[in-house]
């Protein structure tokens, strides 16, 4: 018998304005693999957005396969992957926490590791740094994050999301290394309360499905906004269209450059209609809330 393997990550958002390197939502836009094992490691990328150029041993879906096997103490097979995508890279949709998801998913089966979902994000999140993209992608639906001074790390996630998102994705490129250079290294206490306190009422907000509020407290963040605003391409005039339009709020999804507004679900595709000649150099799309998380389908056949 020859196994084969299907994996499916989905992308996400992350933050949602206040919620910054804690709140993640998964998106149904997808990273997928076929897996097959063979002697030499090879890639091949079937995507516009997955780069021409790469080396198997740079590629971050490898290095993090081979991470985990070492973690775990086992020996990583050598593996084929074809890999398709339609997660634009470096536009803060998640397109690196799916590649880490999808490298951890690869140990765990060419490997038989059986790790639960609890080991997945919590590796996911210590190899990204921090569990907002990466709980997402493993879990599906929202999720809310936070470590311990321990280093563990504590999820809360629920796939019962009742709204809708659409995304603006500009065409240029805006590295999360870059997008992070611009934050203050440290803020004033009664500005951190003040920004505490809006994440609190984004979380409670969320939480109990008051979409309305959500959307106000996403459009008051005082972590990362003020500070990237000018970094995003028409991030005022955005948010301001999208208001009139019927959207609950808007904020950049991830470090940026997409920007992303939740709206009621009956008027998301309206909506986005309203917005694509308004912003005609923008990809604008409803996105619906990824509720599955990483998939693995096994296919064996016989040799
Ligand atoms: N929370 C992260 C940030 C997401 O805003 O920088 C991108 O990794």
């Amino acid at each position: 018998m020859a196994k084969t393997w299907s994996i499916t990550v989905p992308g996400s958002t992350a933050n949602l304005g206040p919620g910054f390197d804690s709140i993640g939502l998964a998106l149904g836009l997808y990273l997928k693999l076929e897996v097959t094992l063979q002697d030499e490691w090879e890639f091949e990328h079937h995507s516009v957005h997955l780069p021409e150029k790469f080396t198997v041993e740079e590629h971050l879906v490898y290095t993090v396969a081979k991470e985990v096997a070492e973690r775990f103490d086992v020996e990583l097979p050598g593996c084929k992957i074809v890999m398709t995508s339609e997660l634009p890279l470096a536009r803060g949709l998640g397109s690196s926490a799916s590649a880490i998801v999808a490298g951890i998913e690869v140990a765990n089966q060419v490997c038989e590791l059986n790790l639960t979902l609890e080991q997945k994000y919590t590796l996911a999140s210590r190899i990204e740094g921090h569990p907002d993209n990466a709980s997402a992608s493993v879990c599906g639906g929202l999720t809310i994050g936070a470590s311990l001074p321990n280093g563990d790390l504590e999820l809360i996630h629920t796939q019962d999301v009742q709204a809708a998102f659409a995304v603006f994705i500009p065409n240029v490129e805006l590295k999360t290394a870059e997008a992070r250079k611009v934050l203050p290294p440290q803020y004033d206490k009664a500005y951190a309360v003040h920004a505490s306190a809006n994440a609190n009422m984004l979380t409670a907000a969320l939480l109990t499905k008051d979409y309305k509020r959500a959307g106000k407290f996403m459009e008051h963040d005082l972590f990362h906004e003020p500070f990237r605003a000018n970094l995003i391409p028409n991030y005022h005039e955005i948010r301001q269209t999208a208001k009139d339009a019927g959207a609950y709020g808007t904020a950049i999804s991830g470090a940026g450059p997409t920007v992303i507004s939740l709206l009621p679900i009956e008027k998301v595709t309206a909506f986005v209609e309203k917005m694509k000649p308004l912003f005609p150099t923008y990809d604008i799309q409803a996105v619906r809330v990824d509720t599955k998380g990483v998939q693995v389908e096994i296919h064996e056949t016989i040799n």
